[in-house]
């Protein structure tokens, strides 16, 4: 197990015990306005691609059974984190989860809001490894259709990858680094930074992992502030309109000089079009 999966093993561990909390209490008042980091309450009206992975059988209903992001690329595709089906990250074996759904048009995770759509198929690329986190891609197939949500994949050479393109990423996920899980979606924007500028950030070593620009993207703000975090994982990046990239990784939340990680979609643009079932 990687530091970043024990952090993410140890945030959902701290998420399940709020649950606990919240279902037998009043409801804990989270930094209910500063989620992802540093970002604002988002409307899933306003982004009906984003949607929450849940299992309620795993992580309970206090918050619709929420244990990742996601991102819907056509009506019965959706794109998320390989690392999001970890036995570690689910405390379970994958394979032996029956309910596993995707959760669309629901901002607050308490309410029952939009639809959970069950899913048919999960695909977690081969490739993807959870030493180096490269290639940290899962997609899945819906049994149902999400007509008119999709978000467009950016291609290799997209402007949107751009150093310096404005992009924003969504989430329910921890919004004070802390295990401070958000109830409502949240946006925050960010900037695309250069390939470079991420190698420097995080050479690799004992202390963090290695930026690796064939698989990743970065993306941040030169003082920190912004950023996604744990909980957030598989969630969309998009800058342009167009996905560029999935929450994937990062050394803390919102840290300066230690962007988000994030998969690069262009590099993978094939796997997820291949299994595009409309
Ligand atoms: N691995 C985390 C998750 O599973 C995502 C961490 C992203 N961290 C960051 N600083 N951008 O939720």
């Amino acid at each position: 197990m990687n530091t970043f999966t024990r952090a993410l093993t140890a945030t959902l561990v701290s998420s399940l015990a709020l649950t606990a909390v919240a279902a037998v209490g009043p409801p804990v008042a989270h930094a209910m306005d500063r989620s992802v980091i540093g970002g604002d309450a988002a409307r899933t009206a306003d982004h009906p691609w984003v949607v929450a992975v849940g299992s309620r059988q795993l992580f309970g209903s206090a918050r619709s059974g929420q244990f990742c992001g996601a991102a819907v690329v056509s009506a019965r595709t959706v794109v998320t984190a390989a690392h999001c089906f970890d036995r570690q990250i689910l405390g379970a074996d994958p394979d032996r989860v029956r309910d596993f759904r995707v959760i669309a048009g629901r901002d607050d995770l308490r309410g029952e809001q939009g639809r959970e759509v069950a899913v048919s198929d999960i695909w977690v690329n081969p490739r993807y490894d959870r030493r180096t986190n490269a290639g940290d891609l899962a997609v899945l197939t819906l049994a149902k259709p999400l007509p008119g949500a999709a978000v467009p994949l950016a291609g290799a050479g997209d402007a949107a990858y751009g150093a310096g393109q404005s992009a924003s990423v969504y989430g329910w996920g921890d919004t004070g680094g802390d295990g401070s899980y958000a109830s409502s979606l949240h946006s925050s924007r960010v900037r695309v930074l250069k390939d470079r500028e991420c190698a420097t950030a995080y050479p690799g070593g004992a202390a963090a992992g290695r930026f690796r620009a064939e698989t990743m993207v970065c993306a941040g703000l030169p003082e920190g502030g912004r950023d996604a975090c744990q909980g957030d994982s598989g969630g969309p990046l998009v800058a342009g309109g167009k996905l560029i990239g999935l929450v994937s990784w990062g050394s803390g939340c919102g840290v300066a000089g230690q962007p988000g990680v994030y998969t690069r979609i262009s590099a993978l643009e094939k796997e997820i079009t291949g299994r595009m079932r409309d």
